[in-house]
């Protein structure tokens, strides 16, 4: 049997860097109700006007690059789990591509907000099982930057910019993907969305007006969503798989704030020394949290690790993984 084994990883952050006091600047909050609420310090943001999200992606995957040994014409299928192409059209994986000199890969863009990594990479996984391809690249990357509304207090201080991807190659040993539980509630859309620029409301002097080209969000609703989302799903897998809280290493949680990750981690019985969490360094960046979470915590994970991926954002969309680690 072939499983999808995640074989290297990369990462990217743009050297902009904007801290709470940052904050205190642009909007009326405080440092000291931006940590106790979120969790977050500070986040880093892609401030050259001349670059954009692909720009991103493909220093993450320079660095996954400079660290294994492979040709990018090697590379099969780039996948960018994303909310924030460059265009509406074409594809940042298209661009991407490009820019790298990855030939032989075709590609395309997966939109499910912060649930986009693990949307792209159970995707991904299937072109492996398969025996479709050998080499994929999957992505979530996300410059926030480029929809956040720097006067609206609830969302601003929430979002930073950052790229990660992940290699995934064939594994018939065990290591790789082991399942997956992926889901969406289109009813959910009223509660984060940006309103603007798509075929509903195309970019007009209204839509500009009325702040339509930025990230609408009821914070509360979607905090409750996402508790219950992740929660659930975790607990769905593990029942799947005849596993309990017990048997897993890590889990590595879309970084959405601090009191959603510890109120998962209760509810589904996952000691909290086991939660990976860096979301005090980026905030959240949308899709790039989890493989940036993989990537800054790669030194800990031994073969055979089995960790769950879980995520929740807009559509609304969730879902979780269940991963061995196979180096
Ligand atoms: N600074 C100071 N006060 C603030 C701030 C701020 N930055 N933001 C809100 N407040 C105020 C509110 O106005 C409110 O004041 P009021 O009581 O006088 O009305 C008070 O703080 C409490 O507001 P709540 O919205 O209840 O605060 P909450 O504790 O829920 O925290 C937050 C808000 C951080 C947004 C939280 O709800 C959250 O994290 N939600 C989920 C985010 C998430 O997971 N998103 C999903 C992924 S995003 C994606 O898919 C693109």
């Amino acid at each position: 049997m072939i499983r999808a084994a995640i074989t290297g990883i990369g990462g990217y952050l743009p050297e902009g860097i904007l801290t709470n006091k940052d904050m205190e600047e642009l909007v009326d909050t405080s440092e000291e109700w931006i940590i106790t609420r979120t969790g977050i310090q500070k986040r880093h943001i892609l401030k050259d006007p001349d670059k954009a999200n692909s720009d991103m992606v493909v220093g993450a995957i320079q660095n996954l690059l400079s660290r294994k040994n492979i040709d990018v014409e090697e590379i099969d299928m780039i996948i960018v789990g994303t909310v924030t192409a460059d265009y509406p059209f074409p594809d940042t994986a298209n661009l991407v591509a490009h820019k790298i000199g990855a030939k032989n890969a075709f590609g395309y863009d997966i939109n499910a907000a912060c649930s986009g990594f693990i949307y792209s990479l159970v995707t991904a996984s299937k072109f492996i099982e398969t025996g479709t391809y050998k080499k994929i690249l999957v992505v979530g990357s996300d410059q926030m930057s480029s929809i956040i509304n720097y006067k609206d207090r609830t969302t601003c201080i929430l979002f930073g910019d950052g790229a990660g991807v992940v290699l995934l190659e064939p594994n018939e040993e065990g290591p790789g993907v082991q399942d997956s539980i992926l889901r969406a509630e289109g009813a959910g859309w009223e509660y984060l969305h940006m309103k603007g620029g798509g075929s509903k409301n195309p970019a007009s002097a209204e839509t500009i007006a009325n702040d339509w080209h930025y990230v609408y969000q009821e914070g509360k609703t979607v905090f409750k969503a996402a508790v219950k989302g992740m929660s659930e799903s975790i607990h769905d897998l593990l029942v799947r798989n005849n596993l309990t809280h017990e048997d897993i290493d890590w889990m590595v949680p879309h970084q959405a704030n601090k009191r959603i990750l510890s109120s998962v981690a209760n509810y589904v019985g996952i000691d909290m020394d086991k939660v990976l969490i860096n979301i005090e360094k980026y905030g959240n960046t949308t899709a790039g949290t989890i493989p940036l979470c993989l990537w800054d915590y790669e030194s800990k994970f031994k073969k055979g690790d089995k960790i769950i991926l879980t995520a929740f954002g807009g559509g609304f969309t969730w879902g979780s993984i269940l991963l061995e680690w196979a180096y």
